[in-house]
């Protein structure tokens, strides 16, 4: 630049502040666009046959992966997904888990709530803005699909120059998930049948997409291969003396899950893309829908490798330990550690995931404290229940089941008759409601009403678990709620009162999350603030929980939006408004 050169000779004082002020105008908005990135992707959905725990089986794959590939972008960037489905007999929709959608409702994904599937051979582009830093995931939002393998990690990074509360010297990412070798169509084929076939517990866990099933259970030998590249293990490389971030998302469909490093703590930064004031573990309780950054010190005998264990917890275990191998490099050479595998806490302790689940807060550098209170309580009861004989989780007594045009559409549209207009049922009896035994009548109704929000409300979620269909059992659900994060304002063992619990609500550093677990017989209290406009999901990320039922449909603000899209329209009653 010429003017770079130029001598500052003869220009008067204010002149040449003048001039320096441009310059640095010039250096500011350079910068702006160096920051603001778009990223273009295009991504093909497609059936592949996979070997991923030496078991063949269709995968679902995202550009011929499975995990699809991670997304990473700076925080600000826009993100245009051009995701084409040539899955060939199947719809498919994606959602971007973690990502408010803040002013792009209509690309969260999620099919019957804000878009039309997309069908085979058609392409659909989702935009949206990454903005804020952190972990978080994407998967298939469309029947179980997800648990087919279409799902993978995105990384949002702090802006350059932005000093994140924690030091690390490289990064990596885990993966964990469970898998099974029956298609997700048998399975939810299973769970839609009055003949029910629960899916069972997964034949392996997955590490960054690899497992290893023990092939002499599989009968046949032509679809098992323990000699298959595809499953030898994940590993971990670490050079000892250095620090790591591991960035650790749970994309599994049914197991709470369990990660321990042999022989290394852990110190949680980060949950959900939020700071954590540090708290040191020496496993990880993680549950479906949920993401941490953990800070990992190769600071142990560095002659030796060491195991990476994946366990399921609070379900009894069917499936063996998920290993990976942590190789000190490149003082060894890679292989097996001489130790046995870490097998995690008992997975009938609920005590210790509950505690751990408290350990969670903000931390004190980054804490954005809740309104002080909220001006709507929805308390919802999680139940075990049957449909003329089908099994479906129900909340308050409704079990969700979408409308064929999506909320979305819908509301915008004045298509309201389209799904219930009755008003979502509030509250049960908690009074009463005896949350430890089995329902005496477990009936109870398909159901397709919202909740419509006051806009810019504070509202609070109140998860109370129950007994399921089966004596003295009761499951952890992990919720997850669209569009927003919530605070997490306290956990109980036992049924909430709503008169002495809120008393005890963290109210000055709460952690805030998009997903968090129900304990058995707990309860988990959250707030958020009711203030981005559109139809949002709160549901158990459970993929079988969530296809039978169990989740409710939020709504806030969709008057303030502007037109919607037409790509998210074409099926139920939207047809005619692609036409016109
Ligand atoms: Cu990651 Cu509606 O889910
Ligand atoms: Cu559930």
């Amino acid at each position: 630049m010429r003017f770079i050169n130029s001598s500052y000779e003869g220009l008067k004082d204010h002149q040449a502040t003048q001039l320096l002020f441009l310059f640095s105008l010039c250096l500011l908005s350079s910068i702006n666009i160096i920051e603001a990135t778009v990223q273009h992707l295009k991504w093909e959905i497609k059936y592949e046959y996979r070997s991923p725990d030496c078991f063949k089986k269709l995968s679902i794959t995202v550009n011929g992966l499975s995990p699809g590939p991670t997304i990473t972008a700076t925080q600000g960037d826009t993100l245009i997904i051009q995701v084409t489905n040539s899955l060939i007999t199947e719809n498919t929709a994606i959602h971007w888990h973690g990502i408010r959608q803040r002013g792009t409702p209509w690309s969260d994904g999620t099919q019957g709530i804000t878009q039309c599937p997309i069908l085979p051979g058609e392409t659909f582009t989702y935009q949206f803005v990454v903005d804020r830093a952190g972990t978080y995931m994407y998967h298939a939002h469309y029947e179980m699909q997800r648990s087919a393998g279409l799902h993978g990690l995105i990384r949002v990074l702090v802006p350059e120059g932005t000093v994140e509360p924690f030091s690390y010297d490289e990064e990596r990412s885990i993966i964990v998930n469970d898998w099974w070798h029956k298609s997700a169509i048998e399975q939810s084929t299973g769970l839609l049948s009055l003949n029910f076939s629960w899916v069972g517990e997964p034949q392996s866990l997955l590490i960054n997409g690899r497992g290893r099933y023990n092939c002499s259970l599989a009968g046949t030998t032509d679809v098992c291969d323990m000699t298959n590249t595809e499953c030898l293990p994940f590993v971990l490389t670490m050079v000892p003396g250095k620090t790591y971030r591991l960035r650790i998302a749970s994309l599994a469909s049914l197991s709470a899950l369990n990660l321990e490093i042999e022989g290394h703590d852990m110190t949680i930064v980060e949950a959900d893309g939020h700071y954590v004031d540090p708290v040191i573990v020496k496993n990880l309780n993680i549950y479906s829908g949920e993401t941490y950054s953990i800070i990992v010190k190769a600071d142990q005998d560095p002659l030796r490798n060491y195991w990476i264990g994946l366990n399921v917890i609070s379900r009894k275990p069917g499936t063996p330990t998920g290993t990976s191998i942590l190789n000190y490099h490149p003082n060894n050479p890679l292989k097996v550690p001489p130790t046995l595998p870490p097998t995690g806490p008992l997975w009938n302790d609920t005590l210790y995931r509950f505690n751990q689940s408290k350990l969670i807060k903000s931390h004190p550098d980054h804490i954005e404290p809740p309104p002080p209170t909220s001006n709507r309580v929805i308390i919802l009861l999680n139940t075990q229940n049957k449909v003329n004989g089908y099994i479906r989780w129900s909340i308050n007594n409704v079990s969700l089941n979408l409308p064929t045009t999506p909320y979305l559409i819908a509301i915008k549209e004045n298509l309201r008759h389209v799904f219930s207009k009755k008003p979502a049922l509030e509250t049960y009896k908690y009074k009463t409601y005896d949350i430890h035994s089995v329902l005496k009548n477990p009936n109870t109704t398909l159901g397709n009403s919202i909740h419509r929000l006051k806009f810019n409300s504070t509202v609070d979620l109140i998860l109370q678990n129950a007994n399921a269909l089966s004596p003295n059992i009761s499951e952890t659900h992990p919720w997850h709620l669209h569009g927003h994060d919530f605070w997490v304002l306290g956990y109980g063992l036992g049924k909430f009162d709503p008169q002495i619990n809120p008393k005890n609500y963290n109210l000055v550093d709460p952690i805030q999350k998009n997903t968090v677990p129900l304990h058995p017989y707990g309860w988990t209290a959250l707030r958020f603030q009711a203030d981005n406009p559109g139809v949002w999901s709160f549901h158990c990320h459970l993929e079988a929980h969530f296809f039978i039922g169990m989740g409710v449909v939020l709504e806030e603000g969709v008057e303030r939006l502007g037109k919607l899209p037409k790509s998210i329209m074409g099926c139920g009653q939207s047809k005619s408004l692609v036409r016109t």
